[in-house]
């Protein structure tokens, strides 16, 4: 029977994400330089049948019971829908985090193969803006793909937007007009410490306070009652649907959280903000057997730490980059 997997502070860890790639077809300003990042060897990367191996560990032996796909972008890994297979007979709540440009072409098929939630990164609804953003000409796609998403049966479609002072902070009030006729759920995301280039810094953050009166402003919403997932929810008071709120700098949701990671090259963490990982795809590589994969895992995370706090004068900044973690 499955134990579940637990740290020093008693949380319980059901919730696993997955970077199938770190490459990305986008250059968000906030996630990579210009060129790119140096992508991960091939051989580097894990392989369909080691990742849904893992996956398979930590479901039968720690019930895990949340799989994320994230990347890079996912969709830029060949034949994703052959791992969403294999990952769907595990019977776990499957989700994948995209860019949205591939769902127009992919959304249906992901869908079929047995993927039922998608979020959708979108930070501005502005064509010229979005292409600054993103340095790449892709709004008309994404938002295609974002209907895409909503026609091929994905419930629910969420919108992830990540809020920065003076960048796009004024576009709050478009976003909750956009999700509330679109039937998506728009969750802002205040901006973490994880940006590539070191552009990160504390004025760059809109406070949720902020963001709920700017929400707030553009439709009156009432809060539903909070779960373990890191977003504050809120329902429009006019039933319009609802929209959420990730508080990860100025209220860290720390002590509820449930995720572990593993990325593209195999290596797990037991915080998005880790500054040590497991070497899994050694073991895997060098034939160790499932108990001695589970031990590891439970281990790293028997280790884990209270929390990131990115307010604190000791916080050290993770070597990788969100593209390369996997958010
Ligand atoms: N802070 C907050 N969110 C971020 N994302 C990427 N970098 C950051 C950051 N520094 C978001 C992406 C996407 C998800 C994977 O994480 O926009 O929605
Ligand atoms: Fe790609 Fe996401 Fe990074 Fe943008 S934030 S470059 S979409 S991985």
């Amino acid at each position: 029977m499955a134990a579940p997997l637990v740290d020093s502070f008693g949380r319980v860890h059901r919730d696993l994400r997955i970077s199938v790639t770190d490459r990305c077809n986008f250059r968000c300003t906030y996630c990579m330089p210009a060129e790119g990042l140096e992508w991960v060897p091939r051989h580097d990367l894990l392989t369909f049948e080691e990742i849904a191996r893992v996956a398979r560990i930590m479901v039968e032996r720690y019930g895990v019971d949340g799989i994320r796909l994230t990347g890079g972008e996912p969709t830029v890994r060949a034949n994703l829908p052959v791992l969403v297979k294999m990952l769907s007979e595990l019977g776990t709540d499957l989700a994948l985090t995209t860019n949205g440009v591939s769902l127009p072409l992919l959304a249906a098929e992901l869908h079929a193969a047995g993927l039922r939630r998608v979020n959708v990164s979108c930070d501005s609804l502005r064509p010229e803006r979005f292409a600054e953003l993103t340095r790449r000409d892709g709004l008309t796609r994404v938002l295609e793909g974002i209907d895409a998403a909503v026609a091929a049966g994905f419930d629910p479609v969420k919108v992830n937007c990540v809020v920065m002072r003076g960048v796009n902070d004024d576009e709050i009030a478009d976003f909750v007009d956009f999700g509330r006729s679109r039937g998506v759920e728009v969750r802002f995301i205040e901006f973490m410490p994880l940006d590539a280039d070191g552009i990160w810094n504390n004025d760059l953050v809109v406070p949720v306070d902020e963001i709920l009166a700017g929400v707030n402003r553009a439709c009156p919403v009432a809060p539903v009652e909070r779960t373990s997932a890191p977003a504050t929810r809120y329902r429009f008071a006019d039933g319009s649907g609802s929209v959420g709120i990730v508080a990860s700098v100025s209220d860290s949701f720390c002590s509820t959280c449930d995720r572990v990671r593993l990325t593209a090259d195999g290596q797990f963490r037991n915080c998005l903000f880790a500054v040590t990982e497991t070497d899994v795809r050694a073991l895997l590589r060098s034939g160790a057997g499932d108990d001695e994969i589970a031990a590891a895992v439970g281990e790293s995370v028997a280790s884990k730490w209270a929390g990131h706090q990115i307010n604190r004068v000791h916080f050290v900044r993770p070597r990788r980059s969100m593209s390369q973690i996997g958010g």
